[in-house]
């Protein structure tokens, strides 16, 4: 293969999604449609990625950082100017440039290798990757000669009733010859109905010129769906959430209602693991084989081991390990992590918390900024007691402790090696190992008293 360079048109404003957020920054299944794009580019060993970035420039670099150069359109004319702004970094290098629209999320790399292969095998100057649409309101539509190769494109505001009836359209994805390309780009004029600088005028210039241009089609309109409002994002997230469900379901984890789960392109998950419905996993979390997540759990930027259950729960940027049984109704704030065989109970939340191998805490506690060892049971309304209003501090649970129930551990304290904290004790000082802490007043009963304070009617 020649050199590949690519060009990701991404400095548009996005005027009708309506919308504070820049239009190529709003996320598909919860990662930027332009970095779905750079994802999909990545996989095709590019010489060079350059971005051409105008509204929001400073935060589509932020998302992107390093993995692209980047090209700055001041104003935005049209897709032609925003290709020229590469023009210092890329004009006169040999090889093949890809141009791809930063708003069209669907776009993989498969597609774009065989757009690749068609350009090269037919030694065309330009190729179009083209779609059959159905609807194709809105598409630039292509428009071929008696011969059936291609001629130029229109877009959709400035066709005819005639060639707004053609179904094959632009994707607005395009591989180009470089220096073709470079050169072409000074003769594109803006004299049509938008005032803009089109590149699809590109095609036109090149023919005219005696070039040779060719289109690939895809057979997957869907893949290259341009998400131009919400109507068509709602759309891309539904076929983005349906393509990474499938991936899993085809990886041998079952999905029992795949319309009802939401599952990031970055996760990843082991097999004979069933997802119910309700769930979303997010970021670059990672669930090992045979566990069962949901229904109704959130778990983000966490790593699970192997044949962990997370029922109705949520879990954030924490690790937990093999068997452990997490929820109903538990939250795992960040940084907490859980060894293997650990419970976490209903109503139980954690933060910044570490349990050893096979500790419980099984029902309503708090465990916050917590060290706790393995085989300690935390009885049911437990609290670590972290926060004075101003700092936070930390509660040790050596192995092996019992916390009996409803005991507040007024940080910070610690209850050494094998002890044991009565129920319903308010802690403050160390216990000591292997001892018995009781800290609560002692029980006094008043005999006959409830007859003095309510005499019963003779
Ligand atoms: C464009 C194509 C159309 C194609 C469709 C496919 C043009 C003139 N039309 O139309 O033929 O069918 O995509 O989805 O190219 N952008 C810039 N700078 C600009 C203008 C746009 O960077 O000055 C970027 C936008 O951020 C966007 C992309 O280019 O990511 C496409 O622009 P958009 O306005 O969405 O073009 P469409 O009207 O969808
Ligand atoms: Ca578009």
């Amino acid at each position: 293969m020649t050199n590949i360079y690519a060009v990701i048109l991404a400095a548009g404003q996005g005027t009708r999604m309506k919308s504070k957020l820049y239009k190529v920054l709003h996320p598909v299944c919860g990662k930027p449609m332009v970095e779905h794009v750079i994802d999909q580019i990545s996989g095709l060993h590019t010489k060079q990625i350059v971005t051409i970035v105008g509204h929001g420039a400073e935060k589509v670099k932020a998302q992107l950082g390093d993995r692209s150069a980047y090209a700055l359109q001041e104003e935005q004319l049209g897709t032609a100017h925003a290709v020229i702004q590469a023009r210092a970094l890329l004009e006169g290098k040999e090889g093949c440039t890809l141009v791809v629209c930063g708003d069209t999320p669907l776009i993989q790399t498969s597609t774009m290798e065989s757009l690749v292969r068609h350009h090269e095998k037919t030694g065309a100057k330009a190729t179009i990757l083209t779609a059959h649409a159905e609807n194709p309101a809105g598409y630039g539509r292509i428009i071929r000669g008696a011969d059936g190769s291609v001629t130029r494109i229109v877009e959709h505001k400035d066709a005819s009733e005639q060639e707004r009836a053609v179904k094959e359209i632009n994707t607005g994805t395009y591989c180009f010859d470089n220096k073709a390309l470079f050169d072409a780009l000074k003769h594109v004029s803006n004299e049509n109905v938008q005032g803009e600088y089109y590149l699809p005028d590109v095609i036109e210039i090149l023919k005219e010129a005696g070039e040779m241009v060719s289109a690939y089609q895809t057979e997957s309109f869907e893949e290259t769906l341009g998400v131009n409002d919400r109507v068509a994002l709602s759309e891309a997230e539904r076929l983005m959430r349906a393509r990474i469900n499938e991936q899993h379901m085809r990886a041998g984890v079952t999905i029992i209602d795949p319309q009802n789960t939401y599952i990031g392109p970055d996760v990843v998950i082991g097999s004979d693991t069933v997802i119910h419905p309700g769930t979303v996993l997010s970021g670059s979390t990672s669930i090992g084989e045979d566990c069962i997540i949901g229904p109704n759990s959130e778990v983000r930027e966490c790593e699970v081991g192997n044949r962990t259950v997370i029922r109705q729960s949520a879990a954030f940027d924490s690790q937990i390990g093999s068997d452990v049984n997490i929820g109903p109704f538990a939250h795992i704030r960040p940084q907490s992590s859980l060894a293997d065989d650990v419970k976490i109970g209903n109503f139980v939340e954690i933060k910044k918390a570490s349990f050893g191998k096979g500790s419980k805490a099984s029902h309503l506690s708090y465990i916050g900024d917590a060290e706790v060892g393995s085989s300690v049971n935390i009885g049911c309304g437990t609290i670590t007691v972290n926060y004075n209003g101003k700092d936070k501090f930390l509660t040790t649970i050596e192995d092996g402790a019992f916390i009996g129930c409803n005991s507040n551990l007024i940080a910070p304290v610690t209850v050494k090696k094998g002890a044991y904290v009565a129920a319903g004790s308010t802690i403050t000082d160390e216990v000591p190992e292997e001892s018995m802490a009781i800290a609560r007043a002692r029980q006094v009963n008043k005999e006959n008293y409830v007859q003095k304070i309510l005499p019963k009617n003779e």
